[in-house]
């Protein structure tokens, strides 16, 4: 497939034209950073695992009727999209009060929320993506409260089927961050669901340990960072449970090689 030129290169993605107007080509990175690029490093296969998890979600998502901008998986570490217009706002639903919450609220770590909680963030990397109010948002036009509100359902559906896809195995979903896009479809604005829903941009526990199984294994220095996304990859049935990712081989559009134990 025709990867036209780099369009734009966040901190785990790059994007690149793609083969039809319109399209976009995502490539996932091997690249892990945290507390707004203080910490970073490169883990290899973590772009495989999210190109593969993400794609399920997104597709599982679509099949109930969400609209997301994943055209296709092309290979191992890349997703054919709708080029999309990216609403500049992270949308955060929480249903376990952790990660910046607890530190910005002083609320006890673990609490279970009664109700799903949205939260904005303006993306801004030069002033760390700042929590802000729908005030801001409509006063600045960064979407107008129309759009906020039918974000905010799709926030509601996701988080409703998530919290069932993971709980069916075993995994509690704590909170996670939506991205959308605006795209003109015969002469009509609509919202997709853009970017990617991962191990990367959930917290994710294990149901009886609490073991994490998301990117905090980065943030806290925890380690096995890759060892507990295939965990998650596994239960979701997308690898076979002999599959082990460092014989995956990378970049190459090829199923993933098995070796039994
Ligand atoms: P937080 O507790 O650090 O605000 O993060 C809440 C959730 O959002 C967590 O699952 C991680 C995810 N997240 C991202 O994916 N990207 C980001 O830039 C931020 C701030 C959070």
């Amino acid at each position: 497939m025709h990867k036209g030129k780099k369009l734009y290169e966040g901190k785990a993605k790059i994007i690149y034209a793609g083969p039809e107007r319109g399209t976009a080509i995502q490539h996932f990175k091997d690249d892990a950073t945290a507390y707004n690029n203080l910490k970073k490093s490169t883990i290899e296969g973590k772009g495989v695992l999210n190109n593969r998890i993400s794609e399920h979600i997104l597709n599982s998502l679509n099949q109930i009727g969400i609209k997301t901008h994943l055209i296709k998986r092309i290979n191992m570490r890349e997703q054919l999209i709708r080029l999309v217009e990216i609403i500049p706002l992270e949308f955060i639903v929480r249903n376990i009060a952790t990660g910046s919450l607890t530190k910005r609220l002083g609320i006890t770590d673990g609490t279970v929320l009664d109700l799903p909680l949205i939260e904005y963030s303006f993306k801004n990397d030069e002033l760390g993506d700042p929590l802000v109010a729908l005030e801001h948002i409509t006063a600045f036009k960064w979407a107008s409260i129309e759009e906020i509100k039918k974000i905010n359902t799709i926030c509601l559906r996701v988080n409703d089927f998530m919290l069932g896809m993971f709980r069916g195995v075993g995994i509690k979903l704590v909170d996670f961050k939506l991205e959308f896009g605006r795209i003109e479809i015969n002469g009509k604005k609509e919202i997709l669901l853009a970017d990617e829903i991962s191990p990367d941009t959930c917290r994710l526990w294990d149901v009886v340990s609490e073991k994490k199984l998301d990117k905090d294994r980065f943030r806290k220095d925890l380690g096995n960072l890759i060892q507990a996304y295939q965990e998650v990859a596994h239960r979701l049935k997308i690898l076979p449970e002999e599959a082990n990712i460092s014989e995956v081989k990378f970049n190459k559009p090829t199923a993933v090689r098995l070796k039994k134990k």
